[in-house]
């Protein structure tokens, strides 16, 4: 038997449920297999997409706990509900992405004269409104400061603890042969105020590249294969899943 039960629907995002439970310090997330692009202009059904973001994500998180890097996870719950749910703290969602680039890509190459690929050293990072009905903006300085969402003290930590995380997630994926070109994280504060990494870390929120491949599209094995029509988008996060099981430990469960 389970030491919680599901309750209510909270919130609906477009590649996740977030449930409570009938505990108050705990909440589960479900992993849909909707694919969405370009702010929801582009959608598809994945099969196999929640399963592997969620596994993926867990095996992540856990390589961060082990950097002693404050996380929401709590574990996978047991295999019978499926393989795409997790066991999350309730966090308090700031409502910003950090995107940090390790190398250029995306929007980036859209909007600056800079070439697929260049590294950026020290990595590049960007805050960006969370906001669907209005594109999730990129923020300027003064914009920031107009939305009032965070001190600098605040503002200083979050960009502290994703510099952290780019730290860390750069060496596991190095391990693994692949580049990490950039990521999205969401943070959040806990009911006793630890902020911490939330939401999923996954081929849907990074960028990543087979660094034994040199074909520009072949190399892919994120979301930009949904992006750009490249196919192959689950076998791509299978691989991402494959490696990083060759190098993470079985991620725990939830019990
Ligand atoms: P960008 O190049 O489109 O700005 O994306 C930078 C990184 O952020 C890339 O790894 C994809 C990720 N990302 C999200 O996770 N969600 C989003 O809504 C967007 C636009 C990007
Ligand atoms: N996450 C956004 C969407 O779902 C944009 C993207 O990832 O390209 O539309």
């Amino acid at each position: 038997m389970s030491a919680y039960a599901l309750a209510s629907l909270l919130h609906e995002g477009k590649a996740k449920r977030v449930h409570a439970t009938d505990r108050p310090d705990l909440v589960a997330v479900e992993f849909k297999d909707d694919a969405t692009a370009f702010n929801a202009l582009k959608k598809a059904q994945l099969s196999g997409k929640g399963w592997h973001n969620c596994q993926i994500s867990a095996l992540l998180f856990e390589q961060l706990a082990s950097q002693d890097i404050p996380t929401h996870y709590r574990g996978l719950a047991e295999a019978e509900h499926g393989g795409n749910w997790m066991l999350v703290r309730p966090v308090r969602i700031i409502p910003i992405e950090v995107v940090i680039r390790n190398r250029a890509a995306g929007s980036l190459c859209r909007q600056m004269p800079i070439h697929a690929g260049t590294p950026l050293e020290p990595p590049l990072l960007d805050l960006y409104y969370k906001d669907d009905g209005l594109g999730d903006p990129l923020l300027t300085e003064a914009r920031l400061e107009r939305l009032a969402l965070l001190t600098a003290e605040e503002r200083a930590d979050v960009e502290r603890l994703a510099r952290e995380v780019n730290t860390a997630l750069v060496k596991v994926f190095d391990r693994v042969g692949l580049i990490l070109v950039d990521f999205k994280i969401e943070l959040g504060y806990t009911a006793d105020g630890q902020l911490v990494v939330a939401d999923e870390i996954s081929p849907d929120t990074c960028r990543l590249w087979d660094r034994a491949v040199e074909d520009v599209n072949e190399r892919i094995l994120d979301k930009d294969r949904f992006r750009q029509d490249l196919g192959g988008v689950v076998e791509a996060y299978g691989q991402v899943l494959k490696r990083l099981q060759g190098v993470c430990p079985e991620p725990l469960i939830y019990r």
